[in-house]
């Protein structure tokens, strides 16, 4: 008998954490409307037991290698990450008792690399950044040296593995329209494009007339632009990444540093929603979104937790030593209704996915051999 008197005779009794994976919630936004009928509602993937949408396709990567052969007890699993994958790795390691080693940079939040380290992951970290400034080529480097060095260590690959994007096409999608049926458009932020590409592929099947928007971070290349860098983690790539299929997208939107950061810390302060830096970024995408579009619902994925970042983008003094400050001290960028107004003609708006003519490179040729 619960505290209130409930009947728990019933209530599951799960065998591992991992079957808490998934069946996340969806909220609809309160304070961050565009008073034209538009509604933005998000689902909010924190709530997985690593704390990120990379819960569930690092477990069905593992599931899949382990079916196949390609995994084995007493194998190590190794991974070039810069933070939630990792996670989910660390996780999944724990449970089935798999030694992991996770290749990290500098730009790793602390916080992710103690969780990973709680759950027993061993960490690698690459600082030498690549001629463009990121370190993923790097940090693919040291995974091929690992793998060349060791025959028992096994990689999931997550930029080219279909497993990545399969999960969501099979499971993710089926889920949202259970809670969702009806809805115009669909924001989600890209790193190796595994879930906005099996999502899209799905949703559009049962909506045709679904929008799907692309959020990259201005700087990255995950779209054929050049690489300059960028301050937010998660989302952005240096490369055009295997797994992000281009067919399914129909706008992309390059999100800012401070437009995103400023969002992800309002998002906390004015609705309760401690997300990260890409959900920030995907929200204040999709508030362009319904400015243009009235009357429409849109479904923005939140993809991490913003207490990955607690020590650094909702650290006052982070945001200083970064130069960041107008996050803190310009009133357009924290208060909703300035940041609303803002997304309405934003830097960089949303342009059509078809005229960006990205041509498909997969990871670099020297971490895939
Ligand atoms: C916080 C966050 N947002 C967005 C993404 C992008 O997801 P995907 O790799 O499925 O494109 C990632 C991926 O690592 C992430 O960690």
């Amino acid at each position: 008998m619960g505290l209130f008197g409930e009947d728990w005779g019933d209530m599951a009794i799960h065998e591992s954490v991992l079957e808490l994976i998934g069946g996340t919630p969806i909220v609809r936004l309160r304070h961050f409307t565009v008073h034209n009928g538009a509604e933005v509602l998000v689902k909010v993937e924190s709530a997985n037991p690593g704390r990120s949408i990379k819960d569930r396709a690092a477990h069905f990567m593992i599931d899949q290698a382990e079916a196949s052969g390609r995994l084995r007890p007493g194998d190590t699993i190794v991974e070039s990450t810069s933070g939630n994958l990792g996670k989910s790795l660390a996780l999944i390691g724990a449970v089935k008792g798999y030694r992991v080693i996770l290749v990290v940079d500098p730009k790793t939040p602390t916080s992710v690399l103690r969780y990973a380290k709680a759950l027993g992951a061993e960490i690698e970290l690459v600082d030498t950044p690549d001629e463009g400034g990121g370190y993923q080529r790097q940090r693919l480097e040291r995974v091929r040296q690992l793998r060349a060095d060791d025959p028992t260590v096994f990689w999931p690959d997550q930029y080219r593995n279909p497993d990545n994007p399969r999960i969501h096409a099979e499971q993710t999608a089926g889920e949202i329209l259970s809670d969702l049926p009806e809805f115009d458009a669909l924001v989600a932020a890209v790193s190796t494009g595994g879930h906005i590409s099996g999502l899209s592929r799905v949703l559009k099947e049962k909506l045709p007339d679904l929008v799907t928007v692309a959020v990259d971070a201005a700087g990255s290349a995950a779209f054929g632009f050049p690489f300059r860098g960028y301050a937010m983690r998660g989302l952005g790539l240096a490369w055009k990444p295997g797994n992000l299929d281009l067919s399914v997208v129909d706008r992309v939107h390059l999100v800012g540093d401070l437009e995103g950061i400023a969002t992800s810390r309002a998002l906390a302060r004015h609705e309760g929603l401690l997300v990260g830096e890409s959900a920030g970024a995907a929200v204040f995408a999709a508030l362009h979104h319904a400015h243009h579009h009235p009357g429409s619902r849109i479904l923005v994925v939140a993809a991490d937790d913003g207490a990955n970042y607690l020590g650094e983008s909702f650290d006052d003094e982070w945001l200083r030593e970064r130069g960041l400050t107008a996050v803190l001290d310009d009133i357009t960028l924290r208060e909703p209704e300035h940041l609303i107004e803002l997304a309405r003609h934003p830097a960089n708006p949303a342009v059509q996915a078809e005229s960006l003519h990205v041509q498909k490179e997969v990871v670099p040729a020297e971490a895939s051999r």
